[in-house]
């Protein structure tokens, strides 16, 4: 466990609150762990009925821990907790809700398109700069996003990282509402609640109908692999080189 994941439950709701807001809550390899312990621990768990996502501070999520990229560069990412937690994510049965504020940035945004019901804070930004990072998209999003927002903006989500306002989010159906910061949570939490009474077989069912996570579980694979190959580029040592010494990258070295 890491004191940067807290985890509590109350009225049937598990709460898991990314708490590294000195580094705005990026994940790290030890957070993504427990995230998917608490996700598999509550699929088996049926005082569960409800997960709620949150994060500390001024941010919803910064996305991978950047130095966690160029350490897994070095081994390979199958071995690294992120995909247990993704797997976790797609083949979670309970209704998942996350409450976004501040930025919310590559598997921040990645991770509401397995979430059931989104809020965001108002001034929320969604935002995918994988290919700014000469990665490409992860956790299913390159099937699940064009799925949800249509080719051409999904294109220029991922391929330009541009922010996806809180206004355009909700327009295009990646959130449900968009509230003041002040009462993000306690929208989040009351929807938990109401969705926490409702009759858990028929729910798990709905979202079995919903979802197709054997296609989904596929695509994972797929982009894992591609993933992988990407980490190792030379296009995304630079990136990498360049975040850590806070100067653009300059991509235009290599063919
Ligand atoms: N990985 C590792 N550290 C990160 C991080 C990440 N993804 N995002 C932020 N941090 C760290 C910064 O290095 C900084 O650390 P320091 O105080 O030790 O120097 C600290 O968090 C604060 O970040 P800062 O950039 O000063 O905050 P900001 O409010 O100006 O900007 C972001 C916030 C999220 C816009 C910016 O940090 C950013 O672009 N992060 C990278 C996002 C990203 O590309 N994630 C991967 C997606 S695939």
């Amino acid at each position: 466990m890491t004191e940067n994941l807290l985890a509590s439950v109350e009225d049937g709701v598990l709460t898991l609150v990314l708490n590294r807001p000195d580094k705005k809550n990026a994940l790290t390899d030890a957070m993504y762990a427990a995230l998917a312990d608490n996700l598999i621990a509550a699929e088996k768990d049926p005082a569960i009925r409800a997960v709620v996502f949150r994060g500390e501070g001024d941010m919803f999520c910064a996305g991978n821990d950047i130095a966690d990229f160029v350490a897994a560069s070095n081994d390979g990412i199958a071995e690294r907790s992120v995909g247990r937690f993704l797997r976790a994510l797609a083949e979670s049965s309970k209704p998942l809700i996350a409450a976004v504020h501040g930025k919310s940035v590559g598997i921040g945004l990645t991770m509401l398109l397995h979430c059931d019901q989104v809020i965001l804070a108002e001034g929320a930004q969604l935002i995918a700069p994988f290919v700014n990072l000469a990665l490409v998209p992860e956790a299913a999003s390159s099937m699940l996003l064009p799925a949800r927002v249509g080719h051409v903006r999904a294109y220029r989500i991922f391929a330009l990282g541009e922010p996806v306002s809180a206004a355009d989010a909700l327009a295009w159906g990646l959130a449900n509402d968009v509230v003041p910061h002040a009462d993000l949570n306690a929208t989040a939490d009351a929807l938990a609640r109401r969705l926490a009474k409702q009759p858990m077989g028929a729910l798990i069912a709905t979202k079995q109908l919903m979802r197709d996570p054997a296609a989904i579980r596929e695509r994972l694979d797929i982009e894992n692999r591609v993933f992988a190959e990407r980490l190792k580029s030379p296009e995304a040592q630079e990136a990498f080189a360049a975040f850590a010494q806070r100067r653009a990258p300059d991509f235009t070295q290599f063919g």
